[in-house]
């Protein structure tokens, strides 16, 4: 059996950074009310014209380059989106034009704050069973054009920003001590389908629509659900919560964030926090953490890496990696 090694990793923000306290007067938001609830304190923004692709294609360059892999050998290409370019054809194949990727699979795949993870588990499932050797696997958002800028419920928490990772089959079927993808799970709730949507779409009101959030019940799920999955992971790998290095989860909310960390019984230095700056970026976030903890010189070769992520479905996944 194969399994998928990541062997490159890239992230893009757009220039312009908005601190809350730029935030429009008639939000009637403080930078302390923020801040003191979800822990965020300033967010990237896509200038005008700047479209998911081309965050997503920055973000693709970046990591092909830290790969050494050469742009004519990919043969997959994923886009995790909630906020494509166009209703059709997907973003990835904007994204494959514009890195001058050759003719190979292409998709978009939707399943919102979630999309990163359910994208590394499908990739690795194209690169275990032989239909694909090398993958370009983004998450890519710009949630500043879904946001109601009237509603500070929602327009103060999401921000735009994309993170890739180059995913290669290797031949060796490994153990959990060698690197590569050693599990993933993931699953959604259609129960939950109105908590957390965007209140429009081609097939019913022909509009874009806006991001609506019923916040407490999605505060109230997150914990439980992000908790649960990360610990079916870490089994599902044969290994235990006191193995893992670092927990690199999707970044939502400080609150949230902490409380997973703490009912996980995981070390508070060892969960990498990013929401203070990029506030939540949806399917972008947890590869946009991932490059933080990268450059700063957290992740180190061997280390054990768990990735967990919640969001409108309500969908969630998660997927443990030897660094
Ligand atoms: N600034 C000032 N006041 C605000 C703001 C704001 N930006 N937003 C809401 N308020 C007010 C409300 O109007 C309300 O006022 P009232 O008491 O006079 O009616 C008061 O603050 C409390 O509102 P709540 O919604 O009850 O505030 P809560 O403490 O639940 O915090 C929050 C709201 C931060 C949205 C919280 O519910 C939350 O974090 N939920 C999770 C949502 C989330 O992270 N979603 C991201 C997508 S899903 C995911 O990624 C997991």
């Amino acid at each position: 059996m194969r399994r998928s090694l990541i062997t490159g990793l890239g992230a893009y923000l757009p220039a312009r950074v908005l601190r809350n306290d730029a935030l429009p007067t008639h939000l009637d938001t403080s930078d302390a009310w923020i801040r003191e609830r979800t822990g965020i304190a300033q967010r990237h923004i896509a200038a005008e014209g700047e479209a998911t692709s081309d965050l997503a294609a920055a973000a693709g360059r970046a990591a092909l380059a830290r790969a050494g892999v050469e742009p004519g050998r990919i043969d997959l290409l994923l886009v995790a989106t909630s906020t494509p370019d166009r209703t059709f054809p997907a973003t990835a194949t904007a994204v494959q034009r514009k890195l001058g990727l050759p003719p190979c699979m292409a998709f978009d795949l939707q399943a919102v704050c979630a999309g990163f993870a359910y994208a590394l588990q499908v990739a690795d499932s194209l690169l275990r069973t032989g239909s694909a050797n090398r993958a370009l696997v983004v998450g890519a958002e710009t949630f500043s054009r879904l946001l109601d800028w009237n509603d500070r419920g929602t327009a103060v928490l999401f921000g735009d920003g994309a993170g890739a990772v180059v995913m290669e089959a290797d031949g060796q079927p490994g153990t959990p001590l060698d690197r590569g993808l050693l599990a993933a799970r993931s699953g959604a709730d259609g129960r939950h389908h109105d908590d957390l949507y965007v209140d429009g779409g081609p097939s019913t009101t022909g509009t874009v629509g806006h991001l609506r959030m019923n916040g407490r019940e999605v505060f109230r799920h997150a914990v439980a659900r992000l908790s649960a999955v990360a610990e079916e992971t870490v089994a599902a790998a044969g290994l235990g919560l006191d193995d893992v290095d670092w927990l690199v989860p999707h970044q939502a909310n400080r609150r949230i964030i902490d409380a997973v960390g703490k009912r996980l019984g995981l070390d508070p230095e060892k969960v990498v926090v990013t929401v203070d700056r990029h506030a939540n970026t949806s399917a972008a976030s947890i590869p946009l953490a991932l490059n933080v903890a990268y450059e700063d010189g957290r992740l180190k070769p061997g280390d054990l890496v768990l990735m967990n992520a919640m969001g409108g479905g309500f969908a969630w996944g998660a997927a443990l990696v030897r660094w």
